[in-house]
């Protein structure tokens, strides 16, 4: 539960424009992360460099959790932690109150080192591991079942701990009404309803209604909830909306199929934090008619009441997982100019690179870059921003920016979510620092990496270490 004594109210400083409301341009004219000009950061720790503001992402989360708490009575929000896996991230959800998904041995072994209540993890996964699952029932995680020998298996583990297991089971949705909708091609060409439908995640009608009843079945397992995640990135409530409330109708299903009503539904993450697709680099930053949280949580909820009412099913309890919408905007990656190359375009290089920035090889658009000198200057020529990595590396084409020399910093907006949890080595590069600032303080809450982290985990096989140097004759 929330615990206002580690949840501090949050007061926005006076910005001359803002990015966020813990993000924008201070009285000097810089980039500034809350109390904190992102120039003297980067003199301090050097680039490139994530920053994080603690109070943007307290911000990001209870704007969801207030427009949730307005729209339904019993709503449980768990923080994506696959977005940002950061300690620090996940002990700042805690003292939000929110729970977590966990994708993995991994994610769930570090939420539960921040101290997050087990009740409140999830563990999502297409392909769990035995050892995985161990921890899962061990520690009390719902489990949500993505596999047809699933249940077996956590039913044989559970009987040899002696223990019960929480089970959740994740659907294939039909989402007929999605068959034209499209969203953000992320994970290749398709609309909604042709990308749900392709991809691996999910259980059939029948699958489902088979699992439930052998689980009814068996006394050390505990059907909890169903699952979904709308694997696709969309800001459009009403698309949501028709996934939630086929959630119900699957909820109605399997009470007239299996006598079973899931008491949760999970509706999952995958709303993007209200910037249409598009906006950004050449646009605005945040697009006036974008819909917001409590937008986004009266759509989904007014379809779960209705279709609930409509079927005679009491409301269950609602638990979501957004990730990028909160991690996202509380986020900045920022790198230094270095060589600028002019010729059939402006080549802007930065050390920063699509190793960090991913999605910006994906989607040119994604996230917004500033100048941190003088951030408000008018754009000057249109640029290249890119990376150091032998590929292109296009961090952002065709970015209109203000005059950028060797040594400059830029800051790309929206950062903090899918950059450190899903950066790359390529080319042996070092990942970057993260710092997180809180008001006028600033820590590192991740280490930079050094040389030896990379080469470090090299070996060579006894039987190659002199060959190279064998002569002929010797060999
Ligand atoms: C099961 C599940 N839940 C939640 C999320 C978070 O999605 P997002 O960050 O788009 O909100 C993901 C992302 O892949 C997911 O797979």
């Amino acid at each position: 539960m929330h615990n206002p004594r580690f949840a501090p109210p949050l007061l926005p400083p006076a910005y001359g424009a803002r990015f966020g409301e813990f993000i924008g341009i201070g009285a000097n004219g810089n980039l500034w992360v809350d109390n904190c000009d992102v120039e003297k950061l980067i003199e301090t720790y050097g680039s490139p460099l994530f920053i994080i503001s603690e109070n943007q992402l307290r911000q990001n989360y209870r704007a969801f959790r207030d427009a949730f708490a307005n729209a339904y009575p019993d709503v449980e929000i768990l923080f994506a932690n696959k977005s940002n896996n950061g300690l620090a991230i996940r002990h700042i959800m805690n003292q939000e109150g929110a729970g977590g998904d966990c994708f993995g041995a991994q994610e769930m072994y570090m939420a539960l080192l921040a101290g997050t209540d087990p009740a409140t993890l999830v563990l999502n996964g297409s392909n769990k591991q035995d050892d995985e699952l161990e921890m899962a029932i061990a520690n009390g995680l719902c489990i949500n079942i993505d596999a047809e020998d699933e249940l077996d298996r956590i039913a044989a583990i559970a009987d040899r701990l002696g223990t019960i297991a929480n089970i959740g089971i994740r659907l294939k949705l039909d989402l007929e009404p999605l068959r034209d909708r499209m969203g953000v091609a992320m994970h290749g060409p398709g609309s909604l309803k042709h990308q749900s439908d392709s991809t691996k995640w999910g259980m059939t009608r029948e699958q489902t209604a088979d699992i439930v009843r052998r689980a009814l079945a068996m006394p050390t397992v505990r059907l909890q909830e169903t699952h979904f995640h709308l694997s696709r990135m969309s800001n459009e409530p009403a698309d949501f909306a028709v996934m939630a409330r086929e959630m119900i109708t699957w909820s109605g299903y399997l009470r007239d199929t299996t006598g079973w009503t899931p008491p949760t539904i999970d509706i999952g993450g995958g709303w993007t934090f209200g910037k249409w697709y598009g906006t950004g680099p050449n646009g605005q930053i945040d697009g006036p008619d974008a819909p917001t949280p409590a937008d986004y949580a009266q759509a989904v909820c007014d379809a779960i009441k209705d279709e609930a009412e409509k079927l005679g099913l009491p409301l269950p309890k609602l638990r979501l997982e957004p990730g990028r919408a909160l991690s996202g905007p509380a986020g900045v990656a920022v790198g230094r100019v270095g060589a600028v190359k002019r010729g059939a375009k402006t080549w802007v290089n930065l050390d920063l690179s699509t190793n960090h920035l991913s999605w910006a090889a994906v989607l040119d658009w994604y996230y917004h870059a500033v100048r941190v000198h003088d951030a408000g200057a008018e754009a000057h020529e249109t640029v290249d921003l890119v990376g150091p990595l032998c590929n292109s590396d296009e961090l952002g084409a065709h970015r209109p920016m203000p005059a950028l020399a060797r040594g400059d910093l830029v800051a790309f907006l929206d950062a903090g979510g899918y950059t450190e949890s899903a950066a790359a080595r390529y080319n042996a590069q070092l990942l970057p620092a993260t710092v997180l600032v809180s008001g006028s303080r600033h820590a590192v809450i991740t280490e930079r990496e050094q040389l030896k982290d990379v080469a470090g985990r090299f070996r060579v096989p006894p039987h190659l270490l002199a060959a190279s140097f064998a002569r002929p004759e010797a060999a």
